[in-house]
């Protein structure tokens, strides 16, 4: 049974290679997890091809949840036996990973190891785009890319849960029945139509004012064209693709309107902003108002199938790896 995966060299879903590693003992300031899930998310495949650079070779992963094994010096909040989660640190795909105590946060009863690994980095994003690089109003209708996939779906719920009209973007009838559960208004199969005009009839030919596009190359146009006089394209992603170098005149000939593209580490970038999203999300999932749909669980040394699959489209909501 393999301990890890490992990456070598940058490339394809096959440089994901299972491998027995030795996991160091946590240093100062420092927890060693035994992990219970690792989430799977669509940057772990820009690093392992070398979109965004790493420092090889590397285990891959940048979230999970699971068990404290060991604390290391100076770390007096947490203790071995608690479930902690985390996200924004790589190592995840991994029977044991040694983390940060400052990006570990507790997991409280009534929602499972499995359900905060999920919800970490994907919920993060869900929770900082609806509320903070945008944040949607009631009665607003809003633009949802890929909204069956794990940020979409989590996005959805997040947005109808502040009174949003959402209308979701989605390539099969699988993932538009996945979105319409998740609260989706209008769902558009973007693969068929040119969802710009689809937009332009549901908003009375107005736009929205937001749109929240992760697919980046094949969207960001028609994505502009969405929107409304003064309107913000929100590219957080790029999993068609990464978007060329844009004219700030579109902007302009657009409506003066605004592009942003943000990051989750800028969003959660003290310890305190980190557990008030964490925690309205845990709350949420307690309470049974936020659903964290898992597609598909692959077992580590199927790293490999899990990245084919996610890059493939053939995955809807997370995509875990069960050490
Ligand atoms: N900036 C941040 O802070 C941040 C944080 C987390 C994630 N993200 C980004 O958010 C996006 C979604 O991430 P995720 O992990 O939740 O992935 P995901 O949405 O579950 O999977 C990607 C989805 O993109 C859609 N897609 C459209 N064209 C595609 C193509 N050519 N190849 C592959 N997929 C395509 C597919 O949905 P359809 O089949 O319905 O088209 C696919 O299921 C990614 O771009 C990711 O990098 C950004």
């Amino acid at each position: 049974m393999p301990t890890a995966i490992r990456i070598e060299r940058t490339g394809g879903p096959e440089v994901l290679t299972p491998a027995d590693v030795e996991v160091p003992s946590p240093g100062p300031g420092e927890v060693l997890i035994d992990v219970a899930a690792a989430g799977v998310n669509y940057i772990d495949t820009y690093q392992r091809a070398g979109v965004y650079s790493m420092n090889l070779p590397y285990t891959p992963g940048l979230e999970g949840a699971g068990t404290i094994a060991e604390v290391g010096a100076g770390v007096t909040d947490l203790a071995p036996g608690d479930t902690v989660a985390w996200q924004g640190y790589p190592g995840g795909y991994a029977q044991r990973a040694v983390v940060p105590a400052d990006i570990a946060v507790p997991v409280p009863d009534g929602v499972p190891a499995e359900t905060a690994a999920a919800v970490m980095l994907q919920g993060i994003t869900a929770h900082y785009l609806v509320n903070s690089t945008y944040p949607v109003s009631e009665g607003e209708t809003i633009l949802v890319h890929a909204a069956a996939g794990g940020v979409g779906l989590l996005l959805t719920q997040l947005a109808k849960a502040k009174g949003a009209r959402v209308l979701g973007t989605v390539s099969t009838a699988e993932k538009e029945t996945l979105a319409r559960r998740a609260g989706a208004d209008e769902v558009i199969r973007y693969t068929d139509r040119d969802f710009s005009e689809v937009v332009d009839e549901l908003t009375g030919g107005e736009g929205v004012p937001v749109v929240y596009d992760g697919v980046g190359a094949s969207t960001y146009d028609a994505s502009l064209r969405c929107l409304r006089r003064r309107g913000m394209l929100v590219l957080f992603g790029a999993s068609s693709g990464p978007v060329p170098p844009i004219d700030p005149q579109v902007l302009n000939s657009g409506g003066s309107l605004y592009l942003t593209r943000p990051t989750a580490a800028d969003y959660v970038a003290t310890r305190d902003e980190l557990t008030r999203r964490t925690g309205d999300l845990f709350s949420a999932v307690a309470a049974g108002t936020l659903d964290v749909r898992v597609g598909a669980r692959y077992p580590l040394a199927d790293a490999r199938t899990a990245h084919e699959d996610l890059e493939g489209r053939r995955t809807t909501g997370k995509v875990l790896l069960v050490p």
